[in-house]
């Protein structure tokens, strides 16, 4: 196997974007447009090399990866002038793999199979059918179906134009060939820029055969110019995946309303209702049920467990049997334990809640360490900060927090204890025992209402 040099074109500017963030930077599902080309790129063992221009220092700095070559291309020239900044860096003997930034859904498996026929021919060019070809570089063939020449949109005659095959820009070349050819590129066209298609005619005078790959799938070519290309492929990429889930028994009640940008596993039985939304890696065990609305971030969540809507859970941990929300927001850190409910309206932060536990209605329990078949009432919070640092509450096996306590950390409730309603505690309350902090109810008996004037 010779070496492979993947050169992933990102100079342009992009303006179509309108955006302040350089094109190849926009975000497809979980990934920047350009980490997409290069997670493509590296199953391949290839070299990285990217030329970069326009926002050069933004797009270096997203991309972590020590490996990459990067390359500047002070003006933007053209395609061909683009690869040319890299020459210097390739070894003769190696094979060149031409991708573009805003080309980012282009699989691994395609690229694979036409760097199988760069190997043997020395020039394979991948090209896909279009009913509007439209702004595309046409593929033109003789009459044995050689293709002979790539015609530029703007540079195509009348015939030219009603050719549906087009180029995808991506293409495989023996660094030797490229070379000889980049060396002689010319800027003979209506844009005077030097295109890299050119190298195409070139190879065909050299009696170099050009091999092709036909890409079955158009999404995985599509350039991204604008935003709504940007929207029309995420919903591609989206659609593919949820596909993909229920090809493998997850339960979508309408895959058009699902995203999950990032990782999802899920067991047996799971049912996702509309308008849910996965960032990151999750993990779903059996039975798993999550009600509209949820947004749901690096988290895990046990067998039989019910997100009900409205929820938000970001780096958290759930167990079996346990029902979330309505409008429940875990924050990181969150670990709720097997046969546990947080109710409506409950916001947990860093913290523990045993087995067995329920926090049932507009509560706050942040930094805290809750044990088994604590009972926490009714707008319950802990007073976890004390506007400089965060103190931890501890509240043990079997407690009951009365409604509206305040909890006034670092603060330790003791095991079966029970906290009276509307307490402040800032002392730690006994195992066993009745703590409460109440002034003493009093009326009055002489006491008359104000009256307007
Ligand atoms: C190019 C092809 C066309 C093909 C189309 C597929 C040429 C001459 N034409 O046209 O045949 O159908 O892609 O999408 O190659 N870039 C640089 N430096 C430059 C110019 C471009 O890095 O000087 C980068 C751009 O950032 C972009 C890519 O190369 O990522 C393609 O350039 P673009 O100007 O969009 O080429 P097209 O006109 O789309
Ligand atoms: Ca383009």
């Amino acid at each position: 196997m010779p070496t492979i040099n993947a050169i992933i074109l990102a100079a342009g500017e992009g303006s179509r974007m309108k955006s302040n963030t350089p094109k190849v930077l926009q975000q497809l599902s979980d990934k920047t447009l350009l980490r997409h080309v290069i997670d493509a790129a590296l199953p391949l063992g290839a070299n990285l090399n990217i030329v970069i221009g326009h926002g050069a220092e933004l797009v270096k700095n997203a991309i972590e990866n020590q490996g990459v070559n990067w390359v500047i291309q002070k003006e933007q020239l053209g395609t061909g002038h683009a690869v040319q900044q890299v020459m210097p860096d390739i070894d003769d003997d190696s094979v060149c793999l031409i991708l573009y930034g805003d080309v980012p859904f282009i699989q691994s498996a395609t690229l694979s199979a036409l760097l199988s026929k760069a190997i043997e021919t020395g020039f394979a060019l991948l090209s896909v059918v279009l009913a509007n070809p439209f702004g595309y570089g046409r593929i033109k063939r003789n009459a044995e179906g050689q293709i002979v020449a790539i015609v530029e949109q703007k540079d195509a005659n009348k015939s030219e134009l009603e050719i549906n095959e087009i180029n995808t820009g991506i293409m495989a070349v023996k660094a030797s060939l490229l070379r000889g050819y980049l060396d002689n590129l010319k800027p003979n066209n209506s844009q005077g820029e030097l295109y890299l298609t050119d190298i195409v005619e070139m190879a065909n005078a050299n009696n170099v055969t050009i091999s092709s790959c036909i890409c079955d799938h158009a999404a995985e070519v599509m350039g991204i110019n604008d935003k709504n290309q940007l929207a029309e492929l995420e919903r591609l990429v989206q659609q593919k995946q949820v596909d993909e889930f229920m090809a493998n028994g997850l339960g979508v009640k309408d895959p058009a309303r699902f995203d999950c940008r990032g990782t999802l596993s899920f067991g047996k039985d799971c049912v996702i209702d509309i308008n849910v939304v996965f960032e990151g890696d999750n993990e779903l065990g059996d039975n798993v049920t999550i009600s509209p609305n949820c947004i749901i971030k690096n988290s895990k969540i046990g067998d039989n467990s019910e997100i009900k809507a409205n929820s938000m859970i970001e780096d958290s941990t759930i167990g079996s049997n346990t029902a979330i929300g309505p409008f429940a927001r875990l924050r990181p850190e969150s670990h709720i334990g097997n046969n546990a409910k947080i109710g409506n309206f409950v916001e947990v932060k860093k913290s523990t809640i045993g087995n067995t536990s329920k926090v049932s209605h507009l509560s706050y329990v942040g930094d805290s360490a809750l044990g088994e078949g604590v009972n926490v009432g009714a707008g319950v919070i802990t007073c976890n900060y004390d506007g400089v640092n965060k103190h931890q509450t501890i509240i043990k096996d079997g407690a009951f927090i009365g409604s509206n306590t305040q909890l006034i950390a670092p603060v330790t409730i003791g095991k079966n204890a029970t906290i009276g309603a509307g307490s402040t505690i800032n002392r730690d309350a006994p195992d066993e025992k009745l703590t409460l902090s109440r002034n003493k109810q009093a009326t009055l008996s002489g006491w008359k209402r104000p009256t307007k004037k």
